[in-house]
């Protein structure tokens, strides 16, 4: 694991925008794995504006989302396919056809999880897998508690994960309490994985990933174990990691 550390949000999300861009020049076609959530949105602000101002194309690049929640139909602003069109899709060359999102809306779940995982499969794997990371260490929405060894299936939410997503709905109450992701499994056969984490709101969580025990209780702490995990993070969020572990992991 590499940490390349941020002075702030803006420059967190101009690094990750960059290794973005520089993934998708070496390889025209490659596979993306996106995430959604506040995080996520200056870095696609950034590929847009790079996009706008030098022309990176996106036409050959297929992307797979890690989570959507169940029951929301892709229409619904709620959706991570809405987030996905709204902030990122419609201001670049990608055709739509070649965005995947798990669907939410299948009246077969089950079934849905297993022909995500196929299609990911079927696209070659995924080329560089962008992850936020939970309050409580979850990546996608593998919540504390999920067996490293499981793909794409269905979670129940933490209640703490819809109380720190209910700023995005009307009320808690229409904070849907299940959703598909990728499994850990799934994100693990990623070839090069890029997690982000900002602000203050992240910090007691990085803390516990720099602590390096590898446990189910803090899903992101798998990290640990792939060859090639690059953490881009702001001294917000680094504030409780110590000094000398910043220093062992720094670039
Ligand atoms: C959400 C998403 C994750 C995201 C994480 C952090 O629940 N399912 O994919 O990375 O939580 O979100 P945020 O960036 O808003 O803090």
């Amino acid at each position: 694991m590499r940490l390349i550390e941020a002075a702030n949000y803006e420059e967190m999300c101009a690094k990750a925008a960059n290794i973005i861009i520089f993934q998708v020049k070496e390889k025209t076609d490659s596979v993306l794995g996106l995430a959604t959530g506040s995080t996520m949105l200056g870095v696609y602000k950034q590929l847009v504006e790079d996009h706008r101002q030098n022309g990176t194309s996106y036409r050959n690049v297929r992307t797979v989302n890690l989570d959507e929640y169940i029951g929301l139909a892709p229409d619904h602003p709620n959706s991570y396919r809405y987030y996905m069109n709204q902030y990122l899709f419609s201001h670049i060359d990608i055709p739509l056809s070649q965005t995947y999102i798990p669907n939410g809306a299948s009246s077969d779940v089950e079934a849905e999880c297993q022909r995500y995982e196929q299609l990911i499969e079927s696209l070659g794997g995924i080329d560089l897998q962008i992850l936020g990371i939970g309050r409580n260490g979850h990546i996608g929405f593998n919540e504390p508690g999920t067996p490293f060894s499981v793909p794409t299936h269905v979670v129940e939410l933490a209640p703490s994960t819809r109380q720190a997503n209910a700023r995005f709905f009307p009320s808690l109450e229409e904070v849907p309490r299940q959703a598909i992701t990728m499994g850990i499994a799934t994100i693990m056969k990623s070839r090069h994985i890029l997690l982000l984490a900002s602000g203050t709101a992240k910090a007691a969580i990085m803390a516990k990933l720099f602590e390096e025990t590898v446990t189910t209780d803090v899903p992101a702490s798998v990290l640990h174990t792939h060859p090639n995990v690059t953490v881009i993070a702001d001294r917000e969020a680094l504030s409780l990691v110590p000094d000398e572990t910043r220093k062992v992991y720094g670039t």
